[in-house]
């Protein structure tokens, strides 16, 4: 087993980057100086975590591609295995841990079988430090800023005996010309914005994807344009924190964007995520209420309804300032459907606290609310905190805060049944091949028997049955009134 490789040991002689560099790296052509390694052989990547991630592996199969490998339907079919992890939340690194354990046997009967982990447990030493004393048999192990590598971390990892790490410690690059292996024809995520400075103190996104590096605007249109050209019709630009988006450029900011992409010809629905409610500004506001393209809906994290723990969150606003961009937001953007992310259980929160929590959600009255329980990561502030609150009575909090979320957003789709909504129909649905299945403006799944050549179409569908997490509806050909 060798010790961690950094990049400047790497054939190539490149360098860790400096703080202010910024550089741009043609991926297409990396991986296409390889092209044959992959020629015969199957790739498998299993994706955990957020959108970003998912992103990251449709670039990551893409540059495979490049290099002549293709799709594995299972594990037994695979040559090359990669985990994209997740570090947000404890029990998400554990399944990795064990699904690496289960493929020792595997590896042991195919040698020449390549499992690699990247994505944001690779930028954690002491998850590096795990992999190398427990799972030995790993032969790359890369991180959220070495994505780009790939190519030549396959190729050394084939020629070497020992686990080849090559992990950034902190960024340089804005990486452009990524071959990207989009999974269907109809959506797709645009990166504008890499990282997060914003250092809430739970949170160990700052520490894996390092600080914030917006894409050039033109860039990123020029994405969208092809994506566009290749018949998508929807986009969601992605950022940590994309209100910040610019920041570091001086020359624009996220609404400017924004609006850029909401004007490219063919693209029918601008999404974004995710806002950060602190520096949510007017001019965002003015630009989602008036492009017809982007949609009415704000993802807008609150975390807690107590300022105190708001307050040793690091969330840098409190709860009457979310309250008052709620209804500032409400006032500018009709019908707009909004979605939080809370946490339960923080050091520290009382009952009394929590109670201020269930007080926000039924005040604000969020469409839908994906709630954690606290899980402590080592390295961030919050993991010097004192915890004394039971697992269980934790637990019993986020029970009630779903109970109270899930009759709020049944609530909501019930108000729906009878009318109207544009749906842009995604595909088939997941569990039945004779249901199509796509979305309101307002993000609502709706499932709906009809053609599938209304695939990738906006169509309008009427609401017959409201369920808590999605609605049925029935075509219909003309759309009298349209909502939600
Ligand atoms: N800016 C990103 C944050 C990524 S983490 C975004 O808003 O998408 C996504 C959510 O996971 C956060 O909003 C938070 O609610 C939750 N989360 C982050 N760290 C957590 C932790 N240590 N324990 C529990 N939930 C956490
Ligand atoms: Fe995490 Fe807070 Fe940034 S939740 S990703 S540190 S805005």
């Amino acid at each position: 087993m060798s010790e961690l490789i950094f990049i400047e040991d790497l054939p190539g002689g490149r360098h860790r980057p400096g703080p202010d560099e910024r550089r741009q790296v043609d991926c297409r052509a990396a991986a296409r100086s390889v092209p044959e390694v992959g020629r015969g052989k199957r790739f498998l990547i299993k994706t955990y975590g957020c959108q970003m991630n998912e992103h990251d592996s449709e670039i990551m199969a893409g540059m495979l591609r490049e290099m002549g490998y293709r799709p594995a339907g299972s594990v037994d079919e695979a040559d090359l295995i990669l985990f994209n992890t997740c570090a947000v939340r404890e029990n998400a690194e554990d399944k990795v841990f064990g699904e690496i354990g289960r493929l020792k046997p595997l590896k042991r009967r195919h040698p020449e079988l390549l499992l690699g982990l990247c994505g944001c447990m690779a930028q954690e030493e002491k998850v590096r430090h795990f992999v190398r004393d427990t799972f030995p048999y790993v032969d790359l192990v890369f991180g959220t800023h070495n994505l780009h590598l790939l190519p030549e971390l396959v190729v050394q990892a084939m020629a070497s005996q020992e686990t080849v790490f090559a992990v950034w410690d902190r960024p340089g690059q804005v990486v452009e010309n990524l071959p990207k292996l989009r999974k269907e024809g109809v959506k797709a995520w645009v990166n504008i914005q890499y990282g997060c400075n914003k250092y809430c103190t739970y949170c160990i996104v700052p520490f894996t994807r390092g600080r914030e590096r917006s894409r050039l605007p033109e860039d990123v249109v020029a994405e969208v344009e092809q994506l566009a050209a290749e018949g998508f019709k929807e986009v969601t630009l992605l950022g940590q924190n994309v209100n910040d988006y610019g920041l570091d450029l001086g020359t624009v900011d996220f609404a400017d964007l924004l609006r850029r992409v909401a004007k490219v010809g063919g693209i029918q629905r601008v999404r974004f995520t995710t806002s950060n409610p602190w520096n949510f500004t007017d001019k965002l506001i003015d630009a989602v209420a008036s492009e017809e393209a982007i949609c009415e809906h704000v993802h807008l994290p609150v975390q807690s309804g107590n300022n105190r723990i708001l307050k040793r969150m690091n969330r840098g606003y409190t709860r009457e300032a979310y309250l008052e961009l709620v209804e500032r937001i409400r006032a500018k953007i009709p019908g707009v459907s909004l979605t939080t992310d809370i946490i339960v259980g923080f050091p520290g929160e009382s009952e009394e606290d929590f109670q201020d929590t269930l007080d926000l959600v039924r005040e604000v009255k969020f469409d839908n609310a994906f709630t954690f329980l606290y899980s402590r990561r080592p390295g961030t502030a919050a993991a010097r905190m004192k915890d004394e609150t039971p697992p269980e009575e934790k637990k019993d909090r986020l029970r009630r805060l779903n109970e109270l979320q899930a009759a709020i957003s049944r609530e909501y789709h019930e108000k729906l049944v009878g009318k109207a909504v544009e749906v842009l129909v995604e595909g088939e649905s997941k569990t039945n091949p004779d249901v199509l299945a796509g979305r309101t403006r307002t993000n609502r799944l709706v499932l709906f028997r009809g053609p599938r050549t209304l695939i990738g179409r906006l169509t309008p569908v009427r609401i017959v049955e409201a369920q808590t997490w999605l609605l049925w509806g029935e075509p219909v050909s003309l759309m009298r009134e349209v909502s939600g």
